[in-house]
């Protein structure tokens, strides 16, 4: 398949891009070339997000800035990386400005209980169902469920791992997988349809036990493929 994205790269756009998993993949999204929008409740939380990682990074020349959520919203991939239980109030408001666009949700609903990670179960079954329903116009993919965000934000962890890509929308399941694969050490595998966010999702709670239980920062990599 011709690839969607063309060599400029492409525009992302990152809802609750101030938290560890929106940094770190903003990060090594701009690190890739891309043009990343870091999006916040707080526009100035947002910029000094963006101004933060850009320093940190001054031989990169990073494309990387802040702005509102809404602002978030006007790229080629939105990615929400809200926690689970403001996810949908804070997107509902963006379904007209999101017809159309490709939304990749990474989000996660867990709950933890003594050193146990357990997963929640929305009612369509995963939140990234929850996200496609809520935005019926838009696209919508799950991704980066298990990546580690203290390693995506280091870009010397040697991260290497596997991201599960899924969704109803062909084109935006390449375009997820597209973004994957131009960020140093990741490789996405298309995993089928949204009905797999479910059991995707749920297995971050396996993920995150078993870095507890192992005071460690595991990956995940798929062997045969
Ligand atoms: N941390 C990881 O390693 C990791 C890895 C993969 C996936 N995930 C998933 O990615 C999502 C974000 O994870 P995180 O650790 O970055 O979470 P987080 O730090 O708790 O939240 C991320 C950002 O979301 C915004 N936010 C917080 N509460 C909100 C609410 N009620 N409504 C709307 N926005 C709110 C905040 O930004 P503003 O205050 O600036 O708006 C916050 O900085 C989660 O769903 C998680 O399951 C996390």
């Amino acid at each position: 398949m011709a690839p969607l994205c063309d060599d400029q790269g492409m525009q992302i756009g990152i809802i609750g891009g101030t938290g560890p998993a929106g940094r770190g993949l903003a990060l090594r999204a701009a690190a890739a070339g891309h043009s990343v929008r870091i999006g916040s409740r707080d526009e100035g939380r947002a910029q000094s997000t963006a101004v933060d990682l850009v320093e940190r990074h001054p031989a990169l020349e990073l494309d990387l800035v802040g702005g509102t959520n809404e602002a978030a919203c006007s790229a080629d991939l939105v990615v929400i990386a809200t926690p689970w239980d403001g996810a949908i109030a804070t997107v509902r408001p963006f379904a007209g400005s999101l017809e159309g666009s490709v939304v990749v949700s990474m989000v996660n609903a867990l709950t933890k209980e003594g050193r146990e990670m357990l997963p929640l179960y929305p009612p369509r079954g995963s939140m990234a169902g929850q996200v496609q329903a809520a935005l019926p116009g838009s696209k919508v993919a799950a991704a980066f469920h298990h990546l580690p965000a203290a390693d995506m934000e280091n870009l010397d962890s040697g991260l290497v791992a596997d991201v599960l890509v899924c969704g109803d929308h062909d084109d935006a399941r390449q375009l997820a997988i597209e973004l994957t694969d131009s960020i140093e050490g990741l490789r996405g595998i298309d995993a089928g349809s949204l009905a797999q966010a479910s059991p995707i999702e749920a297995f971050t709670a396996v993920c995150i036990t078993m870095n507890i239980r192992h005071r460690a920062h595991s990956t995940l990599r798929i062997a045969g493929i």
